[in-house]
């Protein structure tokens, strides 16, 4: 079945317990249920932290969509990243993450590094003959890379990483928040995990915090539900609605920012106040042809070097059409200073290390019409 047919009619896929045939998954907004009154069914419930029938629906799609085993939706994408640290990692343990990497994973990890002794081992993913060499050097459980990476919007080879790390071991996680499973499924590429966050893309609306993790082994599966349980990483059922509601447009949407964000890198690859834009639609991206191969959908996310700093500000300063948020994938464009939001917790020399710098300017393309979103930042620079 294709993916568009799987999401057009989520509540016909998701085993959701419903005998009034509701066109959507219904709310089960309780704490609680009543085990004397389930007897005979198939799946007892009893308490919302551990299962709730509205999250079980969209795990079970997320599944289905990933070819995974399982799924978990977490209270935000950071939790289901906190989830797969504590799935595969120990105390001391060392773990390997490309260094383009989103803020807050940088951030956990940090936090990790001071709590339980895990040692974060940051490179550079196009140099896999020098991943290979640290990869022999030392003892890692774990890799975690993006792809497409957020800012720096390069592409990774999935299914290369997933044999070095398969020839060493280790398990293999993709964060998938920026492709999501409408673009590519790492798990197909031979990663162990996929982990997003929902609140971008996937709920597409700006109107929810969540995430999700999905595993292809199913005994992980069952840790993973366990320790969400266990550390109360749950996603509430009010917000699994949010989330189903951008399910059916999700890949429709994905194509039309994709076609908006392309005619914009190139209107913007022309303008004197831009020294580059990273944008994998592009021909002249480094990774272009991978993209192709790789992904379906290009996300709709571009990375801008401004001329100065102070080009930055007025971009944002002076546009109308982008609000100046963090977060992304969204119906709304926005554009942000990533050194100042989503990046903030890096380190100035790990800031330096990735190329980001404060003319560094991160847009994310939304639904609105493309010429006025062209004119906004025309105007906004002159
Ligand atoms: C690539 C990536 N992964 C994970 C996250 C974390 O997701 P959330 O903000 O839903 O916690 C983000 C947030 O921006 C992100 O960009």
């Amino acid at each position: 079945m294709k993916l568009e047919t799987l999401l057009a009619n989520i509540v016909h896929y998701c085993d959701v317990p419903d005998d009034k045939g509701s066109s959507h998954i219904p709310i089960y907004n309780t704490a609680t249920f009543d085990l004397k009154r389930q007897q005979g069914n198939e799946k007892i419930y009893d308490y919302s932290r551990s299962d709730n029938p509205t999250r079980n629906a969209v795990e079970t799609i997320f599944s289905k969509a990933e070819s995974g085993a399982g799924c978990t939706c977490t209270n935000t994408g950071v939790s289901a990243l906190a989830l797969l640290f504590d799935a595969t990692l120990r105390a001391g343990d060392s773990v390997l993450v490309e260094k383009d990497c989103y803020g807050g994973t940088y951030r956990l990890l940090s936090v990790l590094k001071e709590k339980n002794n895990i040692q974060t081992r940051y490179v550079d993913f196009l140099n896999l003959d020098e991943v290979e060499q640290i990869i022999t050097q030392g003892d890692f459980k774990l890799i975690l890379c993006e792809s497409p990476t957020n800012p720096g919007m390069k592409i990774l080879d999935l299914a290369a990483i997933a044999a070095l790390a398969k020839k060493y071991g280790i398990l293999f996680a993709v964060d998938n928040s920026l492709a999501t499973f409408a673009s590519q499924k790492p798990l197909s590429f031979g990663a162990d995990f996929s982990v997003f966050s929902t609140t971008k893309f996937v709920s597409g609306h700006g109107s929810v915090t969540a995430g999700a993790l999905v595993s292809k082994d199913p005994s992980m599966v069952k840790k993973i539900k366990y320790l969400s349980n266990a550390e109360g990483r749950a996603q509430s059922p009010f917000d699994a609605f949010l989330v189903s509601l951008g399910l059916p447009t999700l890949p429709y949407r994905m194509r039309i920012q994709e076609q908006s964000a392309l005619k914009i890198a190139m209107f913007l690859k022309t303008h004197p106040a831009v020294v580059q834009v990273k944008f994998p639609g592009l021909p002249d991206h480094p990774q272009y042809e991978l993209a192709k191969r790789q992904m379906l959908i290009i996300p709709a996310v571009l990375t801008l070097n401004l001329v100065s700093k102070a080009k930055a500000e007025q971009l944002i300063r002076n546009t109308n059409l982008f609000g100046e948020k963090a977060s992304f994938g969204t119906s709304d464009s926005r554009m942000e200073i990533p050194s100042k939001m989503s990046h903030a917790s890096f380190s100035e020399a790990d800031l330096a290390e990735i190329g980001l710098t404060k003319s560094t300017v991160r847009i994310s393309v939304g639904l609105e019409d493309t010429l006025d979103l062209i004119d906004d930042i025309t105007n906004a620079l002159t």
